[in-house]
């Protein structure tokens, strides 16, 4: 019904999780992006405006938010158009799944606009489209719990298959995001093709270890697994500070710390608010020490993704 409108919103997503590389994130509850619809008739995506963010384009060609809509759009019926206006909460390239909270967003009030007309799965790979736009990669650790909430494992691409895991109820998250930023497309440019078994062995063991962990809402099991053989020995060098600002998170008390997705935000896990703040606390001295500008972030796990505002 074209003049039908609605304001969504989506989280903030710490992904990769240390160990399960594009398969596993977890949503924040801030911070969060804002998208204005307006369903049309017109067989267009105009997008009209964007706040909190001067130089992402308009043209929905280039936009993950129009990418989005125009797929939702070619799915819905060719005279299917979409009118909006973006309020963008997270920087880019930030590491907490900037791109993905709005293809989220997209997806998910698309949807709702349309009648409840696409599945979880269709509007996971909707907001897939946005991340093969920002990143030149579809992946889905980002949007799934963006769009989800919650802690999700992404089981398998093709068929893609989405997995909610379960969530301990003292788990914390902190984050804390340096004003630097990072392409995610330089980050993933920065990793092997390949991966020897002997690591591969390692990863999956800590993989397998961090689900189980959560199941038991066994805290320590969780900490030991969140180590990552892969990507952090190569990105880590990105993030000025990096090595201080884990071991001071473990220091404080994190279960575990590690790079958000491709950085440079650097998430640490923790057991219960009182032991997240200190571990945020001290994070923030850290970086106060080294002279670099950051945004904190402090959050028990999200469980709800994608909801109207
Ligand atoms: N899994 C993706 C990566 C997340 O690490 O490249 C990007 O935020």
């Amino acid at each position: 019904m074209a003049g039908k409108r609605i304001r969504v919103k989506a989280p903030a997503t710490v992904s990769n999780l240390s160990c399960g590389f594009d398969v596993l994130g977890l949503a924040l509850d801030e911070p969060f992006d804002v998208v204005d619809l307006e369903l049309t008739d017109t067989g267009t995506v105009v997008i009209d405006d964007i706040r909190g963010c001067g130089r992402l384009s308009r043209d929905p060609e280039q936009n993950v938010v129009g990418v989005v809509l125009k797929a939702a759009s070619a799915m819905a019926g060719s005279s299917t158009g979409f009118r909006v206006s973006i309020e963008k909460g997270i920087r880019p390239g930030s590491g907490i799944g900037s791109s993905s909270a709005s293809a989220a967003a997209a997806a998910f009030g698309a949807n709702l606009l349309l009648g409840e007309k696409f599945t979880s799965s269709e509007m996971v790979r909707l907001a897939m489209e946005g991340e093969r736009l920002a990143s030149g990669a579809a992946h889905a650790d980002n949007v799934s719990p963006a769009l989800l909430g919650g802690i999700i494992l992404v089981r398998s691409y093709e068929p893609l298959d989405i997995v909610r895991l379960h969530v301990p109820p003292e788990l914390y998250c902190v984050v804390i995001h340096p004003e630097t930023e990072i392409k995610t497309s330089v980050a993933r440019g920065l990793l092997e093709s390949q991966v020897p078994l002997t690591t591969a062995v390692r990863q999956w063991g800590n993989l397998a270890g961090l689900v189980a962990g959560l199941y038991r809402e066994d805290y320590d099991l969780i900490g030991r697994s969140l180590i990552d053989f892969v990507a952090e020995p190569k990105r880590s060098v990105l993030i000025e500070g990096f090595d201080l600002l884990k071991s001071t998170a473990m220091e404080c008390g994190a279960l575990g710390a590690g790079i958000s997705g491709s950085g440079p935000a650097v998430f640490a896990l923790c057991r219960g608010g009182d032991s997240a703040a200190a571990v945020m606390k001290g994070m923030s001295e850290a970086m106060k020490s080294q002279g670099i500008g950051f945004d904190a972030y402090v959050s028990p796990v999200s469980r709800r993704g994608a909801q109207v505002w």
